[in-house]
């Protein structure tokens, strides 16, 4: 990956979460500092102009909702996708998909010659069938093997999150 203008947006959430209490930070932006840190690249937070609740069953039933209905919430703010070559996009695995909010940024971009890379953080689902979701929401780009990580390890145990994070990133660099 040297040489290339590298990406990493993601989507996470802070608040009361499965396992690991109330955090201050998401598990998956854990993995995605640790991403643009070896990366060099740049970091893009996807986020909602309306925050899903800090109390964790009432986000599920949201993000339920919204699942079922195909939703595109409103993001804010954007980043010009097209100046990158490789663009990690990472999410919480949610209902064995992706958070809609992530489906309303895929959408707005061109991702024809791109290389996508998918990371989540999940509670025993793993990246479920996102990768093969993320194929056909980005038309045109070359995804590569995901990541999957327990939250509880990002939120937890971060130098082992580093490990597998490093040893997955040097597999896909070679
Ligand atoms: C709305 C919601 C739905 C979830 N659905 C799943 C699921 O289907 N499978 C799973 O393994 N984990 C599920 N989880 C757990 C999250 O994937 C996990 O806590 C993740 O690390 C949260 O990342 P974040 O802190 O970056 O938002 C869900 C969590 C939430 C809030």
């Amino acid at each position: 990956m040297k040489n290339k203008n590298v990406l990493v947006a993601y989507f996470s959430r802070t608040g009361e979460n499965y396992n690991v209490g109330k955090i201050s930070k998401g598990n998956t932006h854990i993995i995605a500092e640790m991403i643009a840190e070896e990366t060099g690249g740049k970091l893009f937070q996807i986020e909602p102009v309306n925050p899903y609740p800090d109390e964790y069953n009432a986000c599920v039933d949201i993000a339920k909702t919204e699942k079922e209905n195909k939703s595109r919430p409103v993001i804010k703010g954007d980043i010009a996708v097209e100046k990158y070559d490789v663009i990690y996009i990472g999410y919480p695995n949610w209902w064995g998909d992706m958070p809609m909010p992530v489906y309303t940024f895929i959408e707005k971009h061109d991702w024809q010659g791109k290389t996508v890379i998918p990371f989540c953080t999940h509670e025993g689902s793993g990246l479920s069938d996102t990768e093969n979701k993320i194929k056909k929401a980005c038309d045109g780009a070359t995804v590569l093997n995901g990541l999957a990580i327990r939250g509880t390890t990002a939120q937890k145990s971060q130098e082992q999150a580093r490990k597998t994070t490093k040893g997955w990133l040097a597999n896909h660099s070679r």
